[in-house]
């Protein structure tokens, strides 16, 4: 995400300050190694200033870096396994494809969800209306076939994330409040309501028509999650737990609503996994400095006061309710072939600010959940289950999450890597050290890991699995805080605008497997600036680089697909607005990139899904107008209701920008990129 805290930031500090202040909310204090120390042991810091991890370093794992380079292929020698016309870098208004193929948008913002929703009307909008609707910046989507068990690619469940708000973007008279009094005077009881009932999850049946257009049916299984009056149950160890205990809640296992879902994962019993990430931007308060959870609400940049929402809910007050931060930062589990499921927060896999959850199977079908942790110098994770996959029996399967291991990733600079699991009493994770039981270790993840040496990445984003190779691929999507002497052969750059995708090949295949090998696909950026020291395939053209990786899919064959996230800084990470590149990860064309689609301005490409067939790919595009569309308003300055960057999709002067979900098909049907 990139959300845009800056109403409440003091005048003269830019939307682009305030979010790379927010990301440093939960600041990592531990002395880990950053492998910089390693490598500068074994190959000496010149070495690693001039970039010896693309060779020496990582020949070990076996697959160099794609580094612009004499001895790689050039494109037009191998057959791309991608069959599009290249787009160009650019920003304007509106979205771009690939000639020949269509973008149609699916559902936007406010459009009906239940049967009984009221239409849209951002003039006249209500939190009781809002949890009828589709909700806010749309993040996350998952298409699950009807019926269940199905290959289906025309019918379907569309599942969605609604990450957060922009109030200046949604509700008419509000403007741009550049202080934080301002802002939170802006904002109203029923304001914050609307805000709220935008959050969470939505569930929609869709069908393609006859003509091939995707269409929202508004059948049994539509429903909202909200972030307002939808329960969540807690499970695993964590549950009960005292530390998740309120006044509301004083058993501690029920939860109102799921905050700042960002990406998630589908899993093979046809559920779906969604990421709680930031959820510290909703609290607000003081916490008395002797408070038990004052070093864990640290560690997690908890309260930020990114929303008013302490202001009219005591539980989003720490100092009325310190124990409600606990409750977010974790991964929730839907049914969404169950309407009447209850959403579960899956505490065993630890909790942090959760960028999302991907799901495989390892060799005995343990189940085996890799994610990632948002923010700079957090770590990369993965949940191995105790119990196994049964491809027969859905219901044995449900609660599979509740109980395994959770371990943290250490990137060796010889290219190797290893799990290191997170369990208490096991090492450093002692009772002398504060834990007193694994709930504490599952609570208070980040420290945990911080004591067992894991490697502080460039702020880990969506990890995914290739499906023909098992290869595993954690996205990095920037840094720039890292500094000179903090580099290490995962994380090669300091000031690191650009981001990079890491490799990762268990060993055996095996995804349960305690160690790995790893290499880096590619570093984004600009590769013929010798500043930014972009490395691709050689074969790549002038809009085939990109900046800060973030979502990305692989397609039924194999095909890597990676959208883009710059924030506000778009204009100095690469010129161009936010979209999708196709990624070669095998062969000679290894590291080959080509532009297939783009955004319109100020919104960033989440959620890319393609349907079983892969003859669609959902896309959703978050906060359009949002991020850098000052040269595109009539004041100059950042998009309001009234002003905004474009009004894109509906493009109607009394509609303001409305975050969708688009459909991209190829013109007359067949495989995207066929
Ligand atoms: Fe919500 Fe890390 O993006
Ligand atoms: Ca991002
Ligand atoms: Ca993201
Ligand atoms: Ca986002």
């Amino acid at each position: 995400m990139s959300h845009d805290p800056s109403r409440q930031l003091p005048p003269g500090v830019s939307r682009a300050q305030a979010y790379e202040a927010s990301q440093d909310a939960g600041i990592n204090p531990s002395s880990n190694d950053t492998i910089a120390s390693v490598i500068a042991r074994r190959y000496g810091r010149r070495d690693v200033l001039k970039g010896l991890l693309a060779g020496t370093a990582l020949a070990a794992a076996g697959t160099g870096l794609a580094a612009a380079g004499n001895s790689l292929p050039a494109a037009a020698e191998t057959p791309s396994r991608f069959h599009f016309k290249e787009i160009s870098h650019g920003v304007d208004r509106t979205h771009h494809v690939a000639e020949g193929y269509d973008v149609d948008v699916v559902i936007r913002w406010g459009d009906p969800v239940s049967a009984d929703a009221p239409a849209f009307d951002p003039y006249n909008q209500s939190a009781e209306a809002q949890r009828k609707q589709f909700g806010y910046n749309n993040d996350y989507t998952a298409f699950m076939p009807l019926p269940l068990g199905s290959n289906n690619g025309n019918h379907g469940l569309l599942f969605v994330n609604h990450e957060y708000t922009n109030e200046e973007l949604m509700f008419p008279g509000l403007g741009r409040q550049d202080t934080k009094e301002a802002a939170f005077a802006g904002m109203t009881a029923d304001l914050v309501a609307i805000e709220m009932a935008a959050h969470g999850l939505s569930v929609v049946e869709i069908q393609k028509n006859p003509a091939g257009k995707w269409q929202v049916l508004r059948g049994k299984y539509n429903r909202r999650i909200d972030g307002i009056g939808s329960l969540c149950d807690v499970t695993g160890p964590v549950a009960g737990h005292p530390r998740l205990r309120t006044k509301a809640d004083p058993g501690g296992r029920s939860v109102i609503g799921t905050l700042n879902n960002c990406a998630g994962g589908v899993t093979p019993w046809g559920t779906v996994l969604s990421g709680e990430e930031n959820f510290h931007g909703y609290f607000w308060g003081k916490l008395d400095t002797e408070s038990a959870e004052a070093r864990n609400h640290k560690r997690y940049g908890v309260p930020d006061n990114w929303y008013a929402w302490g202001k009219y809910v005591d539980r989003f007050d720490i100092a009325k309710e310190p124990n409600e931060p606990n409750r977010f930062g974790w991964v929730v589990e839907l049914d969404p072939y169950d309407p009447t499921a209850t959403p579960k927060k899956r505490t065993a896999l630890g909790r942090f600010k959760h960028e999302g959850a991907t799901v495989t199977l390892a060799a005995d079908n343990r189940v085996v959940v890799y994610t990632g942790d948002d923010e700079r110098f957090e770590y990369v994770y993965r949940f191995v289950s105790a119990g196994r996959f049964d491809p027969a029996n859905r219901a044995a399967n449900m609660n599979l999450l509740d109980s395994g291991t959770l371990y943290v990733a250490r990137y060796n600079a010889d290219g190797s890597g290893e799990w290191l699991p997170l369990l208490h009493g096991q090492g450093p994770l002692t009772v002398a050290n504060g834990f007193e039981s694994q709930a504490d270790v599952l609570i208070e993840a980040r420290r945990a890991a911080d004591l067992l040496g894991a490697t502080k990445m460039d702020r880990p984003e969506e990890i995914e699995v290739n499906p023909k190779t098992g290869k595993v691929y954690a996205i990095m999507t920037n840094n720039s805080r890292r500094k000179a002497d903090q580099l290490d052969a995962a994380n090669t750059r300091a000031a690191n605008e650009w981001g990079q995708i890491v490799e990762m090949v268990p060993t055996g295949n095996d995804h349960a497997a305690s160690r790995f090998a790893w290499s880096l696909l590619l570093q984004a950026g600009d590769p013929n600036d010798p500043k930014v020291a972009g490395k691709y395939h050689a074969g790549t053209s002038a809009n085939g680089w990109f900046a800060c990786p973030d979502n990305a899919v692989f397609d039924s064959q194999g095909r890597f697909w990676v959208g883009t996230d710059q924030g506000e800084a778009w204009a100095k990470a690469s010129g161009t607005a936010d979209g999708i590149w196709a990624v070669e990860t095998e062969g000679p064309q290894r590291g080959l990139s080509k532009m297939f689609y783009r955004n319109p301005v100020g919104a960033e490409i989440c959620g890319p899904t393609f349907a079983p067939d892969d003859r669609t790919l959902f896309v959703a595009v978050q906060h359009p107008a949002a991020d850098g569309g000052e040269k595109f308003t009539q004041s100059g300055k950042g998009s309001t209701f009234e002003d905004p960057a474009t009004r894109w999709p509906d493009f109607n002067e009394k509609m303001p920008p409305r975050p969708s979900v688009i459909a991209i098909t190829k013109r007359g049907g067949g495989v995207l990129g066929s």
